[in-house]
């Protein structure tokens, strides 16, 4: 379990790539918060760049986000977003409240804590009956080749240099087993099918605890 997250260079790295991002993203980010109502809890923030994309039928955004230079930013995106966005330093494991949750956000965070399954069970146990976790993740590749690209790069550099992430976690499988409900799903590739990068295929969807 993650008690603190300090990833000098994958901060810097990620504050320049959020900072850049393609318009497919950006719509994928979109879709993945349209519709949202109510309380609503952010899984590792990063800079924020989804405050700009919630609806105004959000009434609060509880975002967490531990690794300080990213919460840093995280905080001046918060005073810029139109819904009220309070930012906790807490890793979302160390992460509690009185109140749950009509909505938990994760977007490309799943592959980037030490234990999803147990990570993900602790979303379900904080939204209300009916609340609906929205996910934006990039997961691991049904194709062979892209498989062993992902398995590879898992192995060696990418967790080290990209902020503990994964790319070849089954997240879908996850969310199911945790217990919830998915009322809508579907993939997305970011990179055309033959770009050789692990992290193209990003799954996006609704999943409830009922
Ligand atoms: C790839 S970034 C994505 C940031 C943001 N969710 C987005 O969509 O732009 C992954 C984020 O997860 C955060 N993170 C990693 N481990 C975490 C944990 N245990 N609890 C909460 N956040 C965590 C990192 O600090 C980082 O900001």
């Amino acid at each position: 379990m993650s008690d603190v997250v300090d990833n000098p260079f994958f901060a810097r790295l990620w504050t320049a790539m959020s900072s850049r991002e393609p318009e497919s993203l950006r719509r994928l980010r979109r879709d993945n918060l349209a519709g949202l109502t109510g309380r609503v809890l952010e899984v590792g923030a990063g800079t924020g760049t989804n405050f700009e994309f919630y609806p105004s039928t959000v009434t609060e955004v509880v975002a967490v986000e531990p690794e300080r230079r990213l919460a840093v930013l995280a905080e001046q995106a918060a005073a810029g977003a139109a819904v009220p966005v309070t930012v906790s330093t807490d890793t979302v494991e160390q992460f509690a409240d009185a109140k749950p949750f009509d909505a938990v956000v994760c977007s490309l965070v799943l592959c980037s804590v030490d234990d999803p399954e147990q990570v993900v069970s602790q979303l379900f146990s904080v939204l209300k009956p009916g609340g609906e976790l929205r996910y934006l993740e990039h997961v691991a590749s049904d194709g062979a080749a892209r498989g062993r690209l992902q398995r590879f790069a898992d192995a060696t550099f990418w967790p080290r240099l990209l902020g503990n992430c994964h790319t070849h976690r089954r997240t879908e499988d996850t969310i199911t087993r945790a217990g919830f409900r998915v009322d809508d799903a579907r993939r997305e590739w970011t990179f055309p099918a033959w770009v050789p990068v692990p992290v193209a295929e990003f799954a996006i969807g609704v999943a409830r605890r009922p």
